[in-house]
């Protein structure tokens, strides 16, 4: 996929696949970085960079120098592979680098993360501010081992962003209620109760809902999963996508997952 193909593609569905993401020699120098790399997501170990909190200072400060130096090679990367530059393309407007951390999966029969939705505020039912829709978040996922459906590959329901967004918006200008919606369960029951439906219908198209809705029927089944929608990738491939979308990291049950992962945010987005 070249540039244009993946800003395409991001906008239609909310995603793109970007085979050989990483070259050998990049490769090599992050797989050196993150060889004994077994940090947890979001734990403080895991986080290669962060903007906020001085990080990139602070190792320097506290003589974390190798900590210092993996930060400054990581960020280079971020640099030579244009990221900020494509993150705005994508996003039809400037934006920021948040972090860059990894995420170590532990070979598991259990999925990594279920169907959902992130910048939902974890399902809470009373949270404290409501997210502008229009800061996006652009995650991309650099995979440092093989993954596939039952393997942590992960999963998008394929235009569901746009779903999304309006959903947000229309909480955001208190023209609809805030529900949760974190889980994907709950935001295909909270799309088809009369006053949600009624108003995306009136955003956008008609078959966008009744689409998503047959999308995401799977979750009502006993199964409650489906493969439909997983991505097969190979060590230094990535997904790119807009994070408004719905998605679930499958179990790794093949072998443990690392994934790189460089999260950017639109400009205006507050830091905390
Ligand atoms: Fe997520």
């Amino acid at each position: 996929m070249n540039e244009s193909e993946i800003i395409k593609s991001i906008n239609e569905i909310g995603i793109a696949k970007v085979e050989n993401f990483l070259d050998n020699e990049n490769l090599n120098m992050v797989e050196k970085i993150l060889s004994k790399q077994k940090s947890i997501k979001n734990s403080e170990d895991a986080f290669l960079y962060r903007s906020k909190g001085n990080f990139f200072l602070k190792k320097l400060l506290y003589f974390k120098f190798f900590k210092f130096i993996k930060c400054l090679k990581m960020t280079n990367l971020s640099k030579k592979l244009k990221l900020q530059e494509l993150s705005r393309k994508i996003n039809g407007g400037q934006t920021k680098l948040v972090s860059i951390d990894s995420y170590y999966s532990k070979k598991s029969t259990n999925k990594v993360i279920d169907w959902h939705v992130d910048q939902a505020y974890s399902g809470k039912l009373n949270p404290t501010r409501i997210l502008d829709p229009d800061h996006t978040v652009i995650k991309f996922f650099v995979y440092l081992t093989d993954v596939g459906p039952d393997n942590g590959s992960l999963g998008y329901i394929p235009g569901s962003n746009k779903i999304l967004y309006y959903l947000k918006l229309g909480i955001f200008n208190k023209d609809i209620k805030y529900k949760p919606y974190w889980r994907l369960e709950d935001l295909r029951n909270l799309i088809q109760e009369n006053d949600y439906k009624n108003y995306l219908e009136a955003k956008i198209d008609k078959r966008f809902v009744s689409n998503f809705l047959e999308q995401s029927h799977f979750i009502t089944t006993d199964f409650q999963d489906t493969k439909k929608y997983d991505y097969e990738l190979k060590k230094g491939d990535a997904l790119i996508f807009d994070e408004a979308g719905v998605h679930r990291g499958a179990a790794p049950e093949k072998n443990d997952r690392l994934v790189l992962r460089f999260v950017y945010k639109d400009i205006n987005t507050p830091e905390n």
